[in-house]
């Protein structure tokens, strides 16, 4: 795997979400930021945010310590593979960054800036390399919303936009490039317009924060995860969709129920938006707002993730993309003697794998034994491109035997025993050890189906997966077999007391 060094110029919330990204990815950052306390400041925030990220899935490698400091944004842009400017939303102040980042970095690195709202072909100006220059605008928390505004100025070149969705799609973001050059680009102009109506609402005193927020968060809030505003008003104009949506409520359009500009910003509208928004808080920090919606995205994500929708096929990709990456070994090639026992498949204690007693659930244990079988499918053969040729594996039975516990962070490591297979059927032996030693903490003994799922009935195995399923499972034989294979439960009747034999 290409490890890449990330550069990170200014490192406040949105820097210190792509750093948390990058390292997640498995990749180095290198940060500078002027203020005092920054380095201390981007370190805590790394730690705060990692288990989030560990949730999401990190990628092999993935270290939250690969961070070093620079002292100067000279020194970020030299020695990177990519430099993210993250500093506040002022043209000039951005400006003269970017222009100190270009004069350093060698020409073919390419310079995004998270700006909100900029024009790219404005904040380019008087850089010796515009070609290289972009947007490159996320979203809060970076380290899990994937939405990235890919926006190019004049003088960017093909090549730098190209560089940025390829730099992007490998962070498992979903590139959106802004075709024309607008300030505030799309998803901004989006949220503005609610936010500046918003405003004006609190500062007509029709409505709280607290009581905006409900309006969105009970409704509409619930429908945009999956479907955006044109795609839900589709559905709401029922049969006839959006042309009987348009014609029913066009005219509303032209009542004035909205405004665009938004309202003063009195020193009243801000106490009042400032107090409305900390009674909501309720006394919970940021850190613990933080944690709150954070553990909400992911569940949001995962809800998504088995219809494939928005974020959750980027959950799935995420996971496709972690498995490959960790790939311990190359599948079967015939002629090759296969290790025995098969040892393909280890990790570290997810979050989402512990209960409140900090320790991985049953249906976690099960989970890992799904992704070591994962990687048994794929040492065979059996991977994405064969699946979409309409064959699989399936599980019809499944025997776990409990030995120990494991607690958030510990590394699991899974081998793997075929003890037979024919034509259909492939019958395996997995057993998940504590880290490097021989504690054997579960096993799990399965029979699996191979199926043509289009017809859905069991199908014979192809060759090239049935070949590499024979060879395993000969190398296999000459293992012992493991102790807990064939095991059933059973609380046996107690045998009927013995009588005193009969006195002759
Ligand atoms: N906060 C968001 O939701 C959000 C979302 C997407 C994009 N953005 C954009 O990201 C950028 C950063 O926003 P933020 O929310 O992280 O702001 P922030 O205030 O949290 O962080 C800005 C950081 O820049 C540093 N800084 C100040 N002067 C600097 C300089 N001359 N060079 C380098 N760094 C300097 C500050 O010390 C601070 O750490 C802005 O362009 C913003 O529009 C913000």
């Amino acid at each position: 795997m290409t490890r890449k060094t990330i550069g990170l110029a200014g490192t406040g919330v949105i820097g210190s979400g792509w750093a948390v990204r990058a390292l997640a990815r498995g990749y180095g950052v290198v940060a500078w930021d002027p203020a005092d306390g920054a380095e201390a400041r981007l370190r805590e925030a790394i730690d705060r945010a990692w288990p989030s990220a560990a949730d999401l899935g990190l990628f092999p490698g993935a270290d939250p310590g690969r961070v070093s400091w620079a002292g100067s944004p000279e020194e970020v842009a030299a020695s990177v593979d990519w430099v993210q400017e993250s500093a506040p939303e002022r043209e000039d102040l951005k400006r003269s960054l970017l222009r100190r980042l270009d004069a350093a970095a060698p020409p073919r690195t390419v310079i995004a800036s998270s700006s909100s709202g900029l024009l790219p072909t404005r904040l380019a100006e008087g850089c010796a390399h515009p070609e290289r220059l972009l947007i490159g605008h996320p979203f809060n928390p970076v380290y899990l919303l994937p939405l990235v505004e890919v926006v190019a100025g004049e003088a960017t070149s093909p090549d730098a936009v190209a560089a940025a969705l390829e730099h992007y799609d490998d962070l498992v973001m979903h590139l959106l490039v802004v075709r024309t050059e607008v300030e505030g680009y799309l998803s901004d102009r989006l949220q503005e317009a609610l936010w500046r109506e918003a405003l004006h609402l609190v500062h007509d005193r029709v409505a709280t924060t607290g009581e905006l927020d409900d309006a969105v968060v009970y409704g509409p809030g619930l429908r945009w995860a999956a479907m955006g505003t044109n795609l839900t008003f589709h559905l709401a104009g029922g049969d006839g969709g959006i042309r009987h949506m348009l014609r029913q409520f066009g005219p509303a359009l032209k009542l004035p129920w909205t405004h665009m500009e938004a309202p003063e910003l009195s020193e009243e509208l801000i106490e009042a938006m400032a107090s409305g928004c900390e009674a909501q808080a309720a006394g919970r920090s940021i850190a613990e707002l933080e944690k709150l919606r954070d553990g909400c995205l992911i569940s949001v994500m995962r809800a998504l993730r088995p219809s494939g929708v928005g974020a959750g096929r980027l959950m799935a990709e995420r996971e496709a993309r972690i498995l490959a990456a960790g790939a311990t070994a190359q599948p079967w090639a015939p002629g090759t003697a296969p290790p025995a026992p098969l040892e393909l498949y280890s990790s570290v204690v997810a979050p989402a794998w512990v209960d409140y007693n900090g320790h991985m659930t049953e249906a976690a244990f099960l989970t890992v034994f799904g992704w070591a079988s994962d990687r048994l499918f794929r040492y065979l053969g059996i991977d994405e491109g064969y699946r979409a040729g309409g064959h699989s594996f399936y599980t019809v039975e499944t025997h776990i035997n409990h030995l120990g516990e494991a607690a958030l962070g510990e590394r699991l490591r899974v081998t793997t025993q075929v003890l037979g297979s024919d034509a259909k059927r492939l019958h395996i032996f997995h057993s998940m050890y504590r880290g490097d030693s021989e504690e054997l903490l579960c096993a799990a003994e399965q029979m699996l189906l191979h199926v043509d799922t289009g017809a859905g009935h069991s199908a014979p195995v192809l060759p090239g997966p049935a070949a590499a399923a024979a060879a395993v499972a000969a190398a296999h034989a000459k293992l012992p077999l493991p102790t807990l294979r064939g095991r059933r439960m059973e609380i046996p009747t107690p045998a009927p007391p013995v009588q005193p034999a009969a006195a002759p």
